[in-house]
């Protein structure tokens, strides 16, 4: 037997057992029950102070939802999919528990504008505790970076050597990546805190409600001002997604690092045992499954972008029912971001840096090919000169197996007369990471200066 529908008065026909498949959204958004209850006490309490309900009915309202909540957390409440949503349902559950004052808690809202205050105040939680894993993982990459300030690595493009930098500098590269991360997410916080409340289902409603007031209860920082927008829109699930996609990205390309480094051609880093898996087959193997499924997760993340902006397009105002679809896309996001960051700051501190082997990978690289460029322009060479001519040196060194710090200077005076033996300080890996001595440069004290810049902002941002 059909149940009957808070809806039905208008209805001669039971709905169909398919649509009611189909259209049931109680599998993802029972999730938003908490936000849910807290929404509809704050909305309660309104009406009351309004005069639009008694006391003694808030009062019983209140106390029902209370009482719900705690029948949710022991798992014994009844939901019931044939009540379409977790709004519907917890509403139907009230009215059975309290009897009339629960029939008259949905005065002046609707479905509409109460699905949007869930949503805004679930992904406000999410939002503040992504924000703090953040700072979290930021404070763990600046420990690593100050303990490895001095560590010589190949600093690398198009994968290829490039130039000598340090550790602690490409940890301070991270650090910033996460930073922009972190910022965007405070920014997106302030349009997630409006309250759509009050909006009713498009129009707003008849009744003497205070939008203000509900907006202070919930913690949001105003109403919001047009209500077809409020119910209608949801740039703020789409500006999350679109940032956490970056973010999701930005820890792809972390991760992908680290998978790198950890591999038998680098051998740079040793991640923990406890954050890798082993092989069914092949004994010998340990593998990067943590750092591999952040960069895999990262492709949802970005997928549910896409479907948030395709949800939305087109879609006239106001509310449309194509709307209930966006709650797993934000679900989603908010998993494998949460789940991203908590395993990452874990696995962080695991990891063991191999000194000796990033010294020899940047030993052989020729990656001090620029300083000697450097130096010959010191010594009044022009630029593109002096690139012809280490570029002549590097391919001798290429074709006798040799590094440009093993070639004498009778060898070099073959390339220039401008090469003197004050050369091979330069063509050192120490003497290339401390000349690049300016903000933003690898040399330990511009790292180890970025740091403590980069710690005064995370303390300011606690
Ligand atoms: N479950 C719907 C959603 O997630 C909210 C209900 C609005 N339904 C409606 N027919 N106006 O968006």
């Amino acid at each position: 037997m059909a149940t009957t529908k808070p809806w039905g008065g208008r209805f001669s026909e039971p709905t169909h057992e398919l649509v009611e498949r189909f259209t049931q959204s109680l599998d993802w958004d029972r999730r938003l029950y908490k936000y849910d209850i807290t929404g509809s006490i704050a909305h309660a309490r309104m009406l009351a102070r309004s005069e639009i309900l008694s006391v003694d009915e808030c009062d019983s309202i209140v106390a029902g939802l209370e009482s719900i909540d705690a029948e949710i957390v022991d798992g014994g409440f009844p939901w019931s999919s044939a009540l379409e949503d977790v709004h519907m349902n917890i509403e139907a559950e009230l009215t059975a528990k309290i009897g009339e004052p629960g029939k008259k808690l949905h005065t002046g809202r609707s479905r509409n504008d109460q699905v949007a205050t869930d949503m805004r105040l679930f992904l406000r939680d999410a939002v503040d505790e992504q924000i703090h894993l953040l700072l979290v993982l930021q404070g763990l990459l600046l420990d690593v970076a100050e303990r490895e300030a001095e560590t010589p690595m190949p600093g690398v493009t198009h994968l290829q050597v490039a130039q000598p930098v340090t550790f602690g500098h490409h940890m301070m590269a991270w650090f910033q990546m996460l930073d922009r991360d972190r910022q965007r997410l405070v920014d997106a916080r302030r349009r997630i805190n409006i309250s759509p409340l009050g909006s009713a289902a498009l129009a707003g409603t008849s009744f003497g409600i205070d939008r203000e007031f509900t907006a202070r209860e919930l913690g949001f920082d105003a109403p919001s001002e047009n209500s077809l927008d409020a119910v209608s829109d949801r740039d703020f699930v789409i500006e999350y997604c679109s940032h956490a996609a970056l973010l999701a990205v930005h820890l792809s390309r972390m991760a992908e690092e680290l998978i790198l480094w950890a591999s038998e051609r680098y051998r740079f880093i040793e991640i923990g045992d406890a954050f890798c898996t082993g092989s069914s087959i092949m004994p010998q193997k340990k593998n990067p499954d943590v750092a591999e499924l952040i960069r895999g997760k990262s492709g949802g993340v970005v997928g549910n972008l896409v479907s948030m902006l395709v949800l939305v397009k087109a879609q006239p105002l106001a509310y449309n029912r194509d709307n209930q679809e966006d709650k797993s896309p934000m679900f989603d996001t908010v998993d494998a971001v949460t789940g991203s960051l908590q395993i990452f700051s874990a696995m962080l501190p695991s990891i063991e840096v191999d000194r000796e082997q990033m010294r020899s990978a940047v030993e052989n690289g020729f990656a001090t090919a620029t300083d000697l460029a450097e130096y010959l322009v010191g010594k009044g060479v022009p630029f593109r000169d002096a690139h012809e001519i280490v570029g002549k040196s590097v391919r001798y060194c290429i074709d006798n197996d040799l590094r440009l710090g093993d070639l004498s200077m009778h060898q070099f005076r073959q390339f220039s007369d401008e090469i003197g033996d004050d050369v091979y300080s330069v063509l050192t890996v120490e003497g290339s990471i401390r000349a690049r001595n300016h903000i933003g440069g690898t040399s330990p004290m511009q790292v180890r200066a970025a740091i403590s810049r980069a710690r005064k902002r995370l303390e300011a941002s606690k």
